[in-house]
């Protein structure tokens, strides 16, 4: 039904009762979602189901409830990303997942992977550790986003994989998927997103993307808490990816307890290890009932107006801000210019406003949750430690 479709989408968001959804909202000005996203009522009541659910079945919830309660994540987070079920594992963080995948490739005819200079490091890590791999690490240019002509450069056809951000940690640069994955597949190299800044603030479909790995998880935009992260792999990849580390999860016949034999799940389920954090597992779910209910469509809209108020507002008061000169390309990590960053939260957690520093600027990350009034409260504040009283 379209037009039932386009009436809820176009219904409007009532953002202010949503609040009333996060606790923290009420006792602070929280503007860091983009490190950990605001804990909801619902993902609380997810846990405290868990902790009933041990307090009264033990260990036979696993089977009566608790796989079940996997399968729904991975459900939720398939659709979100338009994927399938059977293209989604758990894994217990990025880290973790980029492990297992980097572990999967054949580096012998293709020695080669590249990345972005404003990538999160811990992506750069996996394949520096590994002698078998000639890293390259990609320039910016305006030190807010990479030309995709950079890539275009750097990629040949002994690259295995260009690895890089949805949406950049260090500058909220958004980055066009669809042009990086056409100059990783056009050399043959495959295409691996880290989209965990993206999930949840920014639309993901993996096929538009013509993504090859996928990786995001429930920390930050999608309000799950720690523990966890989610692996899409390319249905057609699946089974050529053998990673070399393993585990009871991804084994064909999880409950066989064969010692002597392993074979890989069909599925994108051979990509998990052990048992995954259930409380992050029902604290995910609880919050991405949330981001299904709303959409992320509006929430994109959402956090763009307000990241849009906030960089004209610091600007307004005499700061530079770091981010892509289009504003169609920025999302809600808002990099504000400080020469004392780590003061500048300081003064601004002692006036109840949560915000955080990396080297040479104070982060700002606002949600849907967020208001107009607490840019405003924030602005305010940011501006009186460059002009103190
Ligand atoms: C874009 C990005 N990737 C990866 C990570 C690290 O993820 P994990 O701690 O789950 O390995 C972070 C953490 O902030 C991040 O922002």
């Amino acid at each position: 039904m379209p037009g039932a479709r386009a009436a809820i989408y176009l219904a409007r968001v009532n953002w202010e009762a949503w609040r009333g959804e996060f606790p923290i909202l009420a006792r602070t000005n929280y503007l860091n979602s983009c490190s950990l996203g605001a804990l909801s009522r619902r993902a609380e009541a997810r846990i405290a189901q868990f902790h009933n659910e041990w307090h009264t079945l033990g260990a036979s919830a696993w089977y009566e409830i608790w796989l079940g309660r996997l399968a729904e994540l991975r459900g939720r987070v398939a659709r979100m990303l338009n994927a399938t079920e059977q293209e989604i594992g758990l894994a217990a963080s990025v880290s973790a997942a980029l492990t297992v995948i980097a572990s999967a490739l054949d580096y012998r005819r293709r020695p080669r992977v590249v990345l972005g200079a404003l990538d999160f490091p811990t992506l750069a890590y996996q394949w520096l550790v590994r002698r078998d791999v000639e890293v390259v690490i990609l320039e910016s240019d305006d030190g807010a986003t990479i030309d995709p002509q950079r890539f275009a450069e750097a990629v040949d056809d002994r690259t295995a994989l260009v690895a890089t951000s949805h949406v950049y940690y260090t500058t909220g640069a958004i980055q066009d998927l669809r042009a990086l994955a056409d100059i990783a597949h056009a050399k043959g190299a495959l295409f691996l997103v880290d989209a965990y800044q993206s999930a949840g603030q920014v639309p993901c479909d993996v096929r538009a993307a013509d993504a090859d790995i996928f990786i995001a998880g429930p920390l930050k935009w999608l309000m799950g808490g720690p523990g966890l992260s989610y692996v899409y792999v390319r249905e057609s990849l699946i089974r050529e990816l053998e990673p070399q580390c393993a585990g009871w999860f991804g084994a064909r016949d999880q409950f066989a307890f064969d010692t002597r034999h392993f074979e890989f799940r069909e599925d994108a389920r051979r990509f998990e290890l052990g048992t995954p954090a259930l409380p992050t597992v029902h604290a995910a779910l609880g919050a991405q009932e949330i981001v299904d209910e709303i959409g992320v469509d509006r929430i994109r809209d959402r956090n763009a107006r307000l990241a849009e108020m906030l960089i004209e507002r610091v600007r307004a008061e005499g700061f530079a801000v770091r981010c892509a000169a289009d504003a169609a390309q920025r999302s809600a990590i808002v990099m504000v210019a400080h020469d004392e960053p780590e003061a500048a939260v300081r003064h601004l957690a002692e006036r109840g406003i949560i915000v955080d520093h990396r080297p040479g600027f104070v982060r700002i990350s606002p949600h849907f949750y967020n208001t107009e009034e607490e840019i405003e409260h924030v602005t305010h504040e940011l501006a009186a430690t460059r002009h103190p009283a």
